[in-house]
């Protein structure tokens, strides 16, 4: 087993695509504290006021057992008045708030429409639901209505798609979907990993059954939410493996959550602020004929082609001291191995000008 694994590693050196741990330096460049809101000193208070007013900092349960609080149940409504949905459930990371959710709700006999860009916690919940699989070009809505008017059988059609998405920065025209939609009799899921804080939450068509809101990007903290109908959300509880079977974060975690919805609330300077430098840094890039794809958000992929050109970008602006790891296969699929700039409130003009001199040298 051991001789198999190096020969894996060694076949992932040799295609550059092998990955370490690094601990990043340096001007955030890919850090998802969109917000900027990671380092606020709110946070560190109520964490640990919190931790000093609980009982126990441990949870010692999973939340049917043992580890259930009333932060939880609490934050829970707090964060569906926010959604502006009917009930939400918080699982301890967005990866495992789509597994447990894509795993539950899906059946076999179900046609599910994924969008190729679609996030892996999204891919491998479809495909431990065992339901019938129909991967559509990314935001190719021609080919989405073939497929769906294409869909025989007994089973429901869930079509799912990140609002913002993670790799592209480019958003799922969620109107046109709910269209589709409506026109095919199919439901609507929606990862909001990348939009959430970032936009306004909106209240979704009746068509969409539901939405993931993690906490782990602008909202400077962790987890993610799964939010939708009060039958959706009890549902979860009593199906939903990951949140059944795993121990709950202790509920001082609880506390930091709730005190980061409520400084995304208040962070319009930050949003106004990251919408400006994103639009700023998405012009540059354009206007020097770089490859940026069809980006309309704070996510910006310089898209260079090869594994070896991205690491050799990624190595000069970490020279020039910025924190930025190239993004490549099978993160993004072959040949299209990029940088992932993230643009955060933080940054300045200046900066990001700099990013464009040494992306230019290159
Ligand atoms: C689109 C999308 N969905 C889900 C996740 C998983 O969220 P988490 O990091 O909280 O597990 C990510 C995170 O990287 C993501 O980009």
């Amino acid at each position: 087993m051991l001789d198999r694994m190096a020969a894996a590693l060694a076949g992932l050196r040799d295609a550059d695509q092998y990955r370490s741990l690094i601990n990043p330096s340096g001007i955030a460049l890919s850090s998802n504290d969109y917000l900027g809101l990671a380092s606020h000193p709110r946070l560190k208070e109520i964490v640990s006021q919190a931790a000093m007013e609980d009982a126990r900092v441990a949870s010692t349960g999973s939340r049917l057992l043992t580890g259930n609080h009333e932060r939880w149940e609490q934050l829970e409504v707090e964060f569906a008045r926010f959604a502006r949905a009917e009930a939400a459930l918080y699982f301890p990371s967005g990866y495992l708030a789509n597994v447990g959710l894509l795993s539950s709700i899906l059946k076999p006999q179900d046609t599910v429409f994924s969008d190729a860009a679609n996030h892996a916690s999204l891919i491998d919940g479809i495909r431990l639901s065992g339901a019938r699989r129909v991967i559509f070009p990314h935001l190719d809505l021609d080919y989405l209505e073939e497929a769906l008017r294409g869909a025989s059988g007994q089973g429901e059609r869930i079509i799912v798609v990140e609002s913002i998405f993670s790799m592209e920065g480019d958003r799922a025209p969620l109107r046109d979907l709910a269209a589709l939609c409506g026109r095919f009799d199919a439901y609507l899921i929606i990862d909001e990993a990348h939009a959430t804080g970032v936009e306004t939450a909106h209240e979704r068509s009746g068509c969409v059954l539901a939405r993931v809101h993690t906490c782990g990007k602008a909202m400077a903290s962790m987890g993610a939410f799964v939010v939708g109908s009060q039958t959706l959300r009890e549902f979860l509880v009593n199906h939903a493996r990951p949140f059944i079977f795993s121990t709950a974060l202790p509920p001082y975690c609880a506390a930091h959550v709730r005190e980061s919805l409520r400084l995304v609330i208040e962070a319009e300077t930050q949003r106004t602020r990251l919408w400006e430098l994103s639009k700023y840094l998405r012009a540059r890039f354009r206007d020097a004929g770089m490859n940026i794809g069809a980006s309309e958000s704070h996510i910006i992929p310089l898209i260079v082609g090869s594994n070896q050109n991205a690491l050799r970008h990624a190595g000069a602006l970490s020279a020039a001291g910025f924190a930025i790891r190239a993004i490549r296969p099978p993160t993004v699929p072959a040949g299209s191995a990029r940088l992932r700039f993230s643009v955060n409130a933080n940054l300045s003009t200046l900066d990001l000008d700099r990013v464009l001199d040494v992306v230019s040298a290159i």
